[in-house]
């Protein structure tokens, strides 16, 4: 009895612990295996991460693109917002270099109104911004990644962004950096002139005198959106110097072309106020420019000085005779509605 009381007590303990081992070996063999395939998923995840990684920056290049192309693609990151879904997009750099009264107004908001497109104003009128070239070319670095507030910045989807810049706006004084930067950061001279400087030199004229005149109603106006205030602005007739009249034309026509000389080497495309207003197709050649898909844009400016030039200056006879014979002759008869 007392044997088989000890073999009866004997085997269940002896079987308890063969299947506690049992169990420890396999709760051993579980936690291995179980950790072995944590540490297998933990590194396909990072490999994984990384591979993304490399995907979405290699697919930021669309397939399509020359290799000549890619490096006037940009990736911005703004520090102020995320691009979000468009962070892929690339986006190119551009800068509308041009003279007061020429029409960079009015351009401007016609490519403003192209989704993809924002241009930032004439942001080197603020001095403090031009003073030296390091807060020149600090303000672009601003500008151009996308971290620039205006009331033209556009969402995260932008395709070109750039600004305004006046010749007199300290880019003749520092066209070597300018270029430089221009050349290093691919940025994109888009040159806007006005053929017909006789017009121009009015429309200067006229509107230095409404700084101080302030003819729409005490508010001094550059550009208007309504005939009305056109007509209002094109009342003033101003008196021309005709002594000053062809050193001051041959001066801007100097300005001019010194500034093509210099951004000769940058990619860049010059165009005509007047052609813009001929043809509409001319803004089809800057959206190709800029890589945007065309788009048909619109402004809401209104021309203020639309009647012939004759009526537009007090003294007309005395700059007739003054430009008859000479190279800016054209200048009198030009006036094909502009
Ligand atoms: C793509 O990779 C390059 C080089 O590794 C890096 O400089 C660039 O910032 C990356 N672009 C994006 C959008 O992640
Ligand atoms: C450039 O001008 C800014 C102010 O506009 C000034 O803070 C900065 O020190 C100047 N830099 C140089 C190199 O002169
Ligand atoms: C233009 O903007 C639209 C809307 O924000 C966006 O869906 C599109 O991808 C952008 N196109 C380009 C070329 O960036
Ligand atoms: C100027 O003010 C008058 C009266 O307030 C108004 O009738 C007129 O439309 C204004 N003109 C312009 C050009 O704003
Ligand atoms: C035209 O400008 C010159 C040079 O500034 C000046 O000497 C001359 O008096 C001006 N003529 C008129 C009519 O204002
Ligand atoms: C309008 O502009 C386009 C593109 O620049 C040009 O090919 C075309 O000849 C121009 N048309 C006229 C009538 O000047």
């Amino acid at each position: 009895m007392e044997a088989t009381d000890t073999l009866v007590t004997k085997t269940p303990k002896k079987s308890a612990l063969t299947l506690r081992m049992v169990v420890l070996v396999f709760a051993a063999v579980c936690g291995v295996y179980i950790c072995s395939i944590c540490l297998e998923q933990i590194r396909t995840n990072t490999k994984n991460k990384f591979t993304g990684i490399k995907v979405l920056n290699q697919s930021c290049h669309p397939p399509s693109i020359k290799d000549l192309e890619i490096p006037y693609l940009h990736y911005p990151k703004p520090k102020t917002f995320s691009r979000d879904e468009c962070v892929c997009n690339p986006v190119r750099f551009f800068a509308i270099l041009s003279m007061q009264r020429s029409g960079s107004g009015w351009f401007e908001t016609l490519l403003n109104s192209h989704i993809n497109v924002s241009s930032n104003g004439e942001i080197f009128s603020v001095i403090d911004r031009r003073k030296n070239v390091s807060s020149i070319l600090k303000t672009m670095d601003k500008v151009y990644n996308l971290d620039w507030f205006t009331s033209a910045s556009k969402n995260e989807c932008s395709a070109a962004v750039g600004f305004k810049w006046m010749l007199n706006q300290g880019l003749m004084e520092n066209h070597k950096e300018i270029v430089d930067y221009f050349k290093k950061r691919r940025v994109s001279a888009i040159f806007l002139f006005r053929r017909n400087l006789l017009r121009r030199m009015i429309s200067v004229i006229a509107n230095s005198y409404d700084k101080n005149a302030k003819l729409l109603n005490g508010t001094h106006k550059s550009h208007v959106h309504s005939p009305v205030e056109a007509q209002i602005l094109a009342n003033y007739r101003p008196k021309l110097n005709v002594t000053l009249l062809i050193p001051e034309l041959e001066q801007i026509e100097d300005t001019a072309a010194k500034a093509i000389e210099h951004f000769k080497s940058t990619r860049h495309i010059v165009l005509y106020y007047e052609d813009i207003v001929n043809n509409r197709t001319k803004l089809k050649d800057v959206q190709e420019f800029l890589r945007l898909p065309n788009r048909d844009l619109q402004s809401r400016q209104v021309k203020i000085h639309t009647a012939p030039l004759s009526k537009q200056v007090e003294n007309w006879d005395e700059v007739r005779k003054a430009l008859t014979g000479t190279p800016h002759e054209c200048f009198l008869h030009e006036d094909k509605q502009m």
